[in-house]
């Protein structure tokens, strides 16, 4: 197991253009589905506050859904919109500040991975670029120009009200499969209009997106995008089959106004391309000038898609990478799940205190 003079890097504050914080620590954004008529209550609130008196450098919430009918499936997803909603996150951001750490929003629509029926609005359908499900299924109609149109300007509102709540920041989710991605991606995106087609045609949709919560939030308002190769149903997925592919992706999201970039993968240590070691954060990190998250079973023996539980393991590889600047911040998702005070017994060197991860622990706000 690591010791506690290893883990200095990952403890070395964390300086960027519209973002400092006290170390490289960021939560994970993990669905918990503990807001009943998706309203984050006081329980959610306590759950985030453990982790910023536990030394967590930036917290991502759950995905949260913008106020559009098919932003999210299920009743105990929370939502960004309404005065209940916000008021609970304003609490949560109270909660968060008054234990010294830092804490942005994710910003959600789930897309075309609704199904029919779901909660909280049973008739709302799902909506995507071309219509189609994770698997290429036809469920609708493409969504029109103005359909876009609207729901851009429906993130810009949510960064406005978070940035209003006080939030640190936002991260827009732009990864896994959801409705940013099924752009993004071209087996979902069969545009033949600007919102498709190539590359950019693809990439245009979130950047009309940043572009718009920039207009909202001013300059100085951190704006993290995610993004991933990975589907939910696909792990071997790609928005990018080159780095030039991807630089044709980052670069207009750069233009568009992302500060930090969050490299969403599965296991960290993967190298992304052929003929080089640096993993897509890396990457990305590279192309872009940008600060880059890295995220994927960090001191876990196994992936969060398995589905079943993992033990601890060393953080050496993960030091290693950050010490040669592979990358800025290191997200956790399951450890932190499980542990609150995972972050502060890492820089603690309190190694034998660290739990293994369990799936029971999903049912549970620890
Ligand atoms: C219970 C659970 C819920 C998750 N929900 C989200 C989510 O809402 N948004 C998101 O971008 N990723 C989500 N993820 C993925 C995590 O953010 C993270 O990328 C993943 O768990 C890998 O990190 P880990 O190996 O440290 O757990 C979720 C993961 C878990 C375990």
């Amino acid at each position: 197991m690591t010791d506690n003079t290893s883990i200095k890097p990952l403890f070395e504050p964390f300086d960027s253009k519209n973002l400092s914080l006290q170390n490289r620590t960021v939560m994970a954004p993990m669905t918990r589905g503990f807001s009943p008529d998706n309203i984050p209550g006081e329980d959610v609130a306590a759950y985030y506050r453990r982790r910023a008196e536990n030394d967590v450098g930036l917290i991502v919430t759950e995905g949260t859904g913008i106020n559009h009918p098919s932003s999210v499936s299920g009743s105990g997803i929370p939502v960004f919109h309404g005065e209940k909603a916000l008021n609970g996150w304003a609490n949560v951001v109270k909660e968060v500040h008054e234990a010294g750490g830092k804490i942005a929003p994710q910003l959600w629509h789930v897309g075309m991975t609704r199904q029919a029926g779901d909660l909280p609005n049973e008739d709302a359908k799902p909506v995507g670029p071309s219509g189609l499900t994770l698997d290429g299924e036809k469920v609708n109609e493409p969504m029109t120009e103005t359909e876009i149109t609207d729901m851009v300007e429906t993130y810009a509102q949510a960064a406005a009200d978070a940035k209003r709540l006080g939030f640190d920041g936002i991260e827009i989710h732009g990864a896994h499969g959801y409705l940013i991605d099924q752009f993004l991606w071209a087996k979902t995106n069969h545009r033949t209009d600007r919102y498709g087609g190539d590359v950019a045609g693809r990439t245009r949709f979130a950047v009309e997106i940043v572009e718009a919560c920039r207009r909202e939030v001013g300059p100085d308002f951190p704006i993290i995008f995610r993004f991933s190769q990975w589907k939910m149903n696909d792990f071997k997925a790609a928005i990018a089959a080159t780095p030039e592919e991807l630089d044709s992706i980052l670069q207009p999201l750069v233009e568009a106004g992302v500060d930090i970039f969050h490299c969403s993968t599965r296991r960290f240590w993967e190298p992304e391309f052929e003929g080089s070691d640096l993993n897509l954060a890396g990457w990305t990190k590279k192309l872009s000038g940008k600060p880059v998250i890295s995220v994927g079973s960090v001191g876990l023996d196994g992936e969060f898609t398995s589905g079943t539980g993992a033990n601890t393991t060393s953080l050496d590889g993960l030091i290693g990478k950050l010490e040669n600047d592979e990358f800025d911040l290191v997200a956790v998702g399951r450890s932190l799940l499980m542990d609150p005070a995972w972050a502060a017994k890492i820089r603690d060197g309190r190694a034998d205190e660290l739990k293994p991860f369990s799936k029971e622990a999903l049912s549970t706000l620890y």
